[in-house]
Order: C-alpha cells, then structure tokens, then sequence
C-alpha cells in the first residue's frame, strides 16, 4: 500500500525552463491581486474600534460599550449591525467567485483579474465618502464582488504560470500580497485614528483605492497563461508565450501536454456537474475541506478582531491598535517562511508543523483569558506580563498560520484541480472560504460573548481535526508539474480507489471520453 502522503514514483516528467525574470516579474505583478482581499481585512477591524465611526453609523453599539465599561467584557461589541458590515463583503464574494468561474474559463485569467480591481476600486470610492450605513454595505459589497474576482483568478494564473519547481513560492506570492495588505492596513488605522476631526476613518476605507489600482493597472500588462490562451484556442501564441516565460526555445513537451490536457477538457459538458463524478472526488473533497478548515483554525477572529480583542482583554485603544500592527508585521515575516520552504520541505510538513503550532498557543491563549476574566468577563487589575504573554502567544499562532494553512489554503487547491474542472473548482474552493470567513466575521463576536475564553478551545478542536485529515488524506503536491497531478491520487492509499484503473495521460483527463458531449461552461 502507498504510503500515507506518498507520491510514489512521481510523473517521470521534468520539463525543462528556468525561473526566468519574466516569469518572476509576471508573477508579482499578479500577485498584487491579495492586495485588495488583504486591505480589507485589516482595515475592517481597526475602523470598527474608531470611535467617530463608531458615533457616526453604529451609535448603539458606541453607547453599549461606553455604558459597560466596567461590567462583562467579553460583550461590549456584540452587534448583530456592526458584524454585517464586516461579514457583508464575503457573501459578495462568494456570488462573484461563481460568476468568475465563467469569466476566468472563457476570456481567461487576466480578465478576472482587471475586473477584480475594477469593482474593489468602486467600492473604496463609496465607502470612503459614506454618509449612511446602506453606502458603507454597498460599498462593502462591490469590494466583496472585487475580492471573489480576483480570489478566483490570481492562484490559478500563479500556478500555471510558474515553472513546477517553483510552483509554490511563486503562488505563495499571492499570500504574501494578502499579508502585507492587512499590514499596511493596520498601520493606516493606527495612525488615521489619531486624526483631530474623526475623519481618519474615511482615509483608511477610502484608501483602499490604492491596492485596487495596482492590481487594475497591474492586469492590463500582464499576458494570459499559456494553458488559458490553448483552452480559448489561441494555441500559436500560447507556444511562443511559453517559451518566453521558459527562456528556452524546446517547450516541446510541456506544451503538448498543455494542448493535450485542454484538447481533452474541451470534450467536457458541465464543468460543475463533472465535479460530482467518482473520479473528481479526491479534487472535490479538497476544494470543500482545504478553505473551510482554513477558517476553522480561527484566524480571521484575530485579523478582523486584533484591535478588538486586545481591547476586550484589557488593552486601551491605542495600544489595541499597536498590537494589531505587531501581529500584522508576524503575519508577514511568517509568509516569507514558507516561501523559502514550501517547495523544498513540501506542502505537508507545514501543515502539520503549523498545526501542532497554532493547537498549542490557542491552549496557552485560552488558559490566559480564562484565569484573567474568569467566566464573568471582570478582570480586575491586569498585570504587564499578562499582556506579553498573551500577544505573545497570539503571535506564535499566528505565524504558525501564516507558515500553513495560509498560504496553502490558496495553494494547494489552484494546483491540485485539472484543467477541464480547474475554474469552477477553485470557485468553489473561494465560495466555501468566503462563506466561513462570513460564518466566523459574523458569529464571533457573539461566540466571544457566550463562549468567553472557551472560543480559543472551540478552534483548537478543528485545529486537531484538520491535522488528522492531511496526516491520511492529502497527498505531497511538491515538484509535480500541475498538468501530471493525477499521479498522486493515484499513489495515495485512499484515493487511488477513485482514480484507479482511468489513465490520464495528462493531468487527470481521460482522453477521448471526457465525459458527456461537447461544450463546457
Ligand atoms: C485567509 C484569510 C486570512 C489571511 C490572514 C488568508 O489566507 O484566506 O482569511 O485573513 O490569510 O493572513
């Protein structure tokens, strides 16, 4: 029997090409697409602890927590109002993930991008001159529409773009983006909210803008993958543009396997109904279980709620906000981490690493609160080290997120998929992320105040699970080209049962069958 992560003998195929300086810039370029997703997520957070915003469109919520300052803690900021413009941005985007599917399939991957910009810019515009709470949630919603387009295209242009060997740091860059995003974010709040007048908060929704711009700007440079240009039949120019982004003139192989692999996936009807077959379960399971257990570690309650929180546990406004920045600068640093080791120590050692990392400081987290405020939420006088050791605790788990379940959460689908399901899997890959990052945005607050210092404990126990399922459920993605992954399904222990027996020749299609007809979606 395969082992339990095993990939076997691999493809046996090892294309030739270099990292070469267009494929890298390219690969920034587009990367700058997290930018956006990133920005909101920081900036959120921060603005909703701004008291003028606070006064101006959630006043209720203001009076609450200036009325409570000395009583329960863990509720001060539970409001159903407040956590729907924070969470309303994610159901748009997971709309605009399925729509994108279809864009990103037909007129390629650079388009998806463009319009990603495009909405995410209409909606900082809106935001940053509201005047009523219906602007800020339209606002927030074109955003959202912004996020889904751009979450849906820019791992898979990174992917396919990137030479195998490669795959992961460059797709990490995407990661990496997202990151500096929340960083930049962060540190915006911090000092806009400092600005005589209250107005701060309009510069920091407002200049979302910026990222909106790089990655519009950004995407009308960038060229198409080779493996989109084939699949909308452009496959002259998709062999010189492979070249190009190989520096070698003999692309002989991996491009036939590209033409290939799209020739067969043509022959595909239904792209979502394909995915229910027998044969896509492994890929299905993946693009399901990968984004909802990359909510369920619980990050996002840190990254919307940094601020919050720190505040919830004692800390004052400001150095709230200086904590958010020192978790956001961990964030970042930990990115870079994995980008170094991802394609050397391989998907899985991180994901386990990261996990054991993040169950042990959510424990120590856990323990720290519970003491501190105990089950009534009064914490009485917190001592200085108290408060070290607790962001300090935040930010071993969250780098440990940030060496895995982060970057590998948008890694792993955008590599796993094969091209005939590839777009509207990794649409449900972004829908099932954005709709637990909803879940999680919406029902935290409210989680703080019920469950108190349990909540932490509450994502430990996903954290125990999600470890176990990539111990025996998910193969080593490393150094395989992406239009061979089939291979490692059909190593796998598990999987092998549900691909065993159809020999893809190239990456998971089976040729000359393809399914029922002839148009995809
Ligand atoms: C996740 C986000 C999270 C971010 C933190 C991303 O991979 O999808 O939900 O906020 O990482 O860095």
């Amino acid at each position: 029997m395969p082992a339990v992560g095993g990939i076997g003998p691999g493809t046996g195929k090892e294309y030739p090409g270099n990292l070469t300086l267009f494929v890298t810039v390219t690969c920034i370029v587009a990367a700058t697409g997290g930018l956006i997703f990133g920005y909101d997520i920081g900036i959120s957070g921060g603005v909703t602890t701004m008291t003028p915003f606070l006064q101006k469109f959630f006043r209720k919520v203001w009076e609450k927590k200036e009325a409570d300052k000395s009583t329960n803690q863990y509720c001060q900021y539970d409001s159903p109002t407040l956590t729907m413009f924070t969470s309303s941005l994610y159901l748009a985007a997971l709309l605009a993930s399925l729509v994108a599917s279809t864009v990103t399939r037909k007129l390629g991957r650079k388009l998806s991008m463009l319009l990603g910009g495009l909405l995410f810019f209409a909606g900082a515009l809106i935001n940053g001159f509201a005047k009523a709470v219906w602007m800020l949630i339209v606002g927030r919603m074109l955003l959202g529409f912004g996020v889904g387009f751009a979450n849906q295209s820019v791992p898979l242009y990174l992917s396919e773009m990137a030479p195998y060997r490669y795959r992961g740091a460059l797709n990490i860059g995407f990661q990496l983006s997202i990151t500096v995003g929340i960083l930049i974010a962060n540190v915006l709040n911090y000092f806009f909210a400092k600005i005589k007048g209250g107005w701060g908060w309009r510069l920091s929704l407002g200049g979302a803008m910026v990222p909106a711009l790089i990655i519009t700007v950004g995407s009308l440079f960038l060229p198409d993958t080779p493996n989109s240009m084939i699949e909308r039949g452009q496959t002259e120019e998709a062999r010189e543009k492979l070249r190009r982004i190989r520096g070698i003139d003999d692309v002989d192989e991996e491009f036939r396997d590209l033409v290939a692999a799209s020739d067969a996936s043509k022959l595909v009807e239904h792209p979502w109904r394909n995915l229910l077959q027998r044969k896509y379960r492994p890929h299905l399971t993946m693009a399901i279980l990968i984004p909802f257990f990359q909510q369920l570690t619980g990050i996002n309650v840190i990254m919307f709620y940094a601020p919050v929180l720190f505040n919830t546990i004692g800390f004052g406004d400001d150095a709230s906000l200086m904590s958010a920045v020192i978790t956001g600068v961990v964030n970042v640093a930990a990115t870079l981490v994995s980008i170094y080791g991802v394609d050397k120590w391989g998907r899985r050692f991180l994901f386990l690493e990261g996990g054991t990392q993040m169950l042990i400081c959510q424990a120590v987290v856990a323990a720290c609160i519970g003491a501190k405020f105990g089950v009534n939420g009064n914490p009485g006088d917190l001592p200085k080290w108290y408060a070290i050791v607790v962001v300090l605790f935040i930010c071993i788990y969250v780098s440990g997120f940030a060496w895995s379940w982060g970057p590998l959460g948008w890694l792993v689908p955008s590599e796993i998929f094969p091209l005939e399901i590839r777009s509207a899997a990794q649409s449900i890959n972004v829908s099932v992320n954005m709709l637990f990052t909803f879940a999680v945005a919406q029902v935290f607050l409210s989680m703080l105040c019920h469950l108190k210092f349990g909540l932490f404990l509450f994502f430990a126990f996903f954290v125990v699970l999600m470890s176990i399922f990539i111990y025996f459920f998910l193969p080593e993605t490393k150094g395989i080209p992406i239009e061979e992954m089939n291979q490692v399904w059909k190593s796998h222990w598990y999987w092998s049962r549900f691909v065993e027996g159809l020999d893809y020749p190239n990456g998971g299609v089976e040729m000359g069958k393809g399914g029922q007809g002839s148009k995809n979606v």
